[in-house]
């Protein structure tokens, strides 16, 4: 099965466990960049309102063909309570009938605010959300 990680990551964290997650699961790993360059003022405003609202921002094109991928694995940092605007713009581009598996990475280890809103965006673009993960990085 060919498997692909994209992941959005602004301070590293999120890029540390798509890293692991690559190792473990023989996986292709592809860093999202969003085109405007964020820092961390930019990433509380207005990121964490376009988070909260499910803005998508504009990213990189991406130079593979994620229709030749079997399982798609997205991991983005929470800000506010919800996946940072990269991870919108993600689910975006992905084919219909995907398998998914997300995993969100948050200081406090909880997206429990947007759960169940970033599930239905997956099944929205007819894709199968195999796995949903959070992960505790710390701040
Ligand atoms: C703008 C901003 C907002 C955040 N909001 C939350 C939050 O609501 N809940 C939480 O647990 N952590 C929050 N965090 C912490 C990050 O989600 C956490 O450190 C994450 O692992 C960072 O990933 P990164 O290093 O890949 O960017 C926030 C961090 C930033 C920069």
């Amino acid at each position: 099965m060919s498997t692909i990680i994209l992941y959005y990551s602004l301070g590293g964290r999120t890029k540390v466990e798509a890293e692991k997650l690559a190792v473990q699961r023989d996986a292709e790993l592809y860093a999202i960049e969003e085109v405007k360059r964020r820092n961390i003022l930019n990433a509380l405003i207005p990121g964490c309102f376009h988070s909260r609202k499910r803005k998508a921002s504009e990213i990189r094109p991406l130079s593979i063909d994620l229709n030749g991928f079997d399982r798609i694995l997205i991991g983005a940092p929470i800000w506010g309570g919800f996946p940072a605007p990269a991870f919108n713009t993600v689910i975006q581009l992905l084919p219909e009938n995907k398998e998914v598996e997300v995993f969100l990475c948050s200081g406090g280890g909880s997206s429990a605010l947007s759960e169940e809103g970033t599930r239905h965006m997956l099944t929205d673009r007819n894709c199968t959300l195999v796995e949903y993960r959070d992960i505790k990085t710390g701040k």
